[in-house]
């Protein structure tokens, strides 16, 4: 009996040790993580003014039959590379030293000139309001300034951030696309590092304002979150909309729903899934979706097909949602790999290169244009469709198809090659290209055809730099980073260094960085006196995370949303 008893109060004991060690292993992250309290400050949840967007009724009411999907989850495919062997060295280091050094400058300069404005004018130092007036480029940056370790600030612009007042605009309305992915997105992921909860506060007050965007006849949400239609229940979706508008607002409405517990925001993007599933073969060329559709009366008849601007992150959220799904939602991954194919068919191609350059085994994704009886390839590339490599290669290790790491590779070497190319070692918006005469096989220098179809004023292969601008755009080292993490092959990152290095030397202003007019221009750039808010969110984040140790945002614990943001995947 007194045996039992002590044995009894040994295991109990052996018990309670456990639970404490248990506990404190738990704790310990958490307790290592910076808190606001820290730094002084209060991130406090202060209400927007005026109306409480979740208490209007729906004009067009749905029962919320998308529930988060609970089945048996597919294995994903593990994405980075094995680092087994990393070590961190000094030229890295000292890389990604110069980065956050860029990135402080520029918000130190918007703090100084442009706090609480959507955007710092770079050259002329003031204000800008160019999405609503809800300190874009504040909200779009606070992830980052988690991310490089510059907690003071990032507490100072959480702060700022709860206290965003939804109702502050002189806008009638707002962008329902650029809003979702800078300004929700921004905050969800925010919170998902910082685990501040007036930041999901926000957000949630966000979302419910976004989530009237859905009331309409047919559940599909126009362009403009018009505030006077959406309270009078007067929406109705768009006739001629870009497609990736309306269809890649999933992944932030999704983690919204993961977050607060709430299925309403997933259940308004399952729908624009199940309209996306019912046309995906129904267009002119079938597996795609076109630039532009009617959602109003659901027709995909449009004959013009992109990768690049208007359809872009529509491709890139198919993928994405697999992921932030932990696997278990099996239509995204068909989809994704219907289309790829059509793009592998129609949309990738080989440039025409002098033998000299032949070393380089790169791709370009362009346009293709249907007509009754032909199909028109255009070759033409764009900054926007740079993102491509990194879509290829996360969804090849995802679903297992190693074809597509290395399509993936290849794009995004493609993107870095047209960096070099250009006196001002950036890539132009828009370009064109003289394509391989065949989509397989060899492809001879044909000196003949690339005077009569290139320009002879811009390097071979190139046919004309039809937008010759820069601004700040991401996605080249978008697809580099993700390619970096997937392969660990190091010679990624010298790319990345002198793509860092161009961008600075070509797009420095006095106070911070600027779009710019002219990539082709020799001796010397014009500075057009903009930055955007994905200067800070993306394009600074990205060349600071590939100069990192791989376990920094890690794509097995992260998903990156269309603006950089990353969201934490299911376990
Ligand atoms: C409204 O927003 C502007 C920035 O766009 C800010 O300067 C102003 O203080 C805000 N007003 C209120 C009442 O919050
Ligand atoms: C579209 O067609 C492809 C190829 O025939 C098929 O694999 C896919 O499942 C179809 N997609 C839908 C949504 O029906
Ligand atoms: C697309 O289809 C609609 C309805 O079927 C038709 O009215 C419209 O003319 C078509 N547009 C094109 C570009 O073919």
């Amino acid at each position: 009996m007194d045996r039992r008893i002590s044995r009894l109060a040994v295991v109990a004991g052996v018990f309670l040790l456990a639970i404490i060690l248990l506990r404190s292993s738990y704790a310990a992250p958490s307790s290592d993580r910076p808190s606001a309290a820290s730094f002084g400050r209060d991130v406090r949840f202060q209400p927007s003014s005026g109306l409480d967007w979740s208490t209007l009724p729906q004009r067009f009411p749905v029962p919320l039959t998308h529930q988060l999907p609970t089945g048996p989850p597919r294995r994903l495919g593990r994405v980075q590379h094995e680092f087994s062997k990393y070590k961190r060295d000094a030229t890295t280091k000292k890389r990604q030293d110069a980065v956050r050094a860029a990135f402080v400058r520029s918000w130190n300069s918007y703090k100084k000139h442009a706090w609480l404005r959507d955007e710092l004018t770079p050259v002329t130092g003031e204000g800008k309001t160019t999405f609503g007036g809800w300190a874009a480029t504040m909200v779009d940056a606070l992830d980052t300034l988690w991310i490089m370790d510059l907690h003071e600030d990032f507490f100072l612009a959480a702060a700022a951030a709860a206290q965003l007042d939804w109702a502050n605009t002189t806008d009638t309305s707002v962008n329902l696309f650029e809003t979702t992915i800078r300004h929700l997105g921004g905050l969800l992921s925010a919170y998902d590092l910082s685990g501040e909860p007036a930041l999901l506060r926000k957000a949630t007050e966000l979302g419910n304002m976004i989530y009237m965007a859905f009331d309409t006849p047919n559940r599909l949400p126009g362009f403009w979150l018009n505030f006077e239609n959406a309270k009078q229940g007067q929406q109705i979706a768009g006739i001629n909309d870009p497609s990736a508008s309306p269809c890649s607002l999933s992944l932030e409405m999704t983690r919204l729903t993961q977050l607060t517990g709430d299925v309403k925001y997933y259940d308004a993007i399952s729908r624009v899934t199940d309209f996306l599933e019912r046309t995906q073969n129904k267009s002119k060329l079938p597996g795609m979706w076109p630039k532009t559709i009617n959602f109003r009366d659901e027709t995909v008849n449009e004959s013009g097909f992109t990768l690049g601007a208007l359809a872009d992150s529509l491709y890139e959220y198919l993928p994405k949602m697999a992921v932030i799904l932990g696997g278990r939602e099996p239509r995204y991954e068909r989809m994704h790999l219907a289309a790829m194919d059509v793009v592998v068919d129609h949309l990738l191609f080989r440039p025409m290169l002098p033998d000299s350059e032949k070393h380089h085994d790169i791709l370009f994704a362009g346009d293709a244009y249907v007509h009754p009886d032909s199909i028109d390839h255009n070759p033409e590339g764009q900054h926007l469709s740079c993102f491509t490599g990194g879509m290829f290669a996360l969804g090849g290790k995802l679903f297992d198809i190693p074809e597509h790491v290395k399509i993936g590779e290849r794009l995004a070497r493609g993107c870095a090659w047209a960096y070099e190319a250009f006196p001002a070692g950036v890539m132009p918006e828009i370009f064109g290209i003289v394509p391989c005469s065949s989509a397989q096989g060899p492809c001879p220098w044909d000196e003949e055809r690339w005077r009569k179809d290139g320009d002879e004023s811009l390097k071979k292969g190139f046919s004309n730099a039809r937008d010759p601008r820069y601004i700040l755009r991401p996605e080249a080292i978008e697809s580099l980073f993700i390619l970096y993490r997937i392969t660990g092959n190091e010679e990624l990152r010298d790319v990345a260094w002198r793509m860092f290095q161009s961008i600075m030397a070509s797009t420095e202003t006095i106070l911070a960085n600027s779009a710019i007019a002219d990539v082709t221009a020799q001796g010397g750039t014009t500075k057009l006196d903009s930055m955007e808010s994905f200067w800070l969110a993306e394009t600074l984040k990205y060349f600071y995370l590939i100069f990192s140790p791989p376990d920094l945002i890690s794509l097995d614990e992260f998903v990156l949303n269309t603006e950089a943001h990353p969201f934490r995947r299911p376990k």
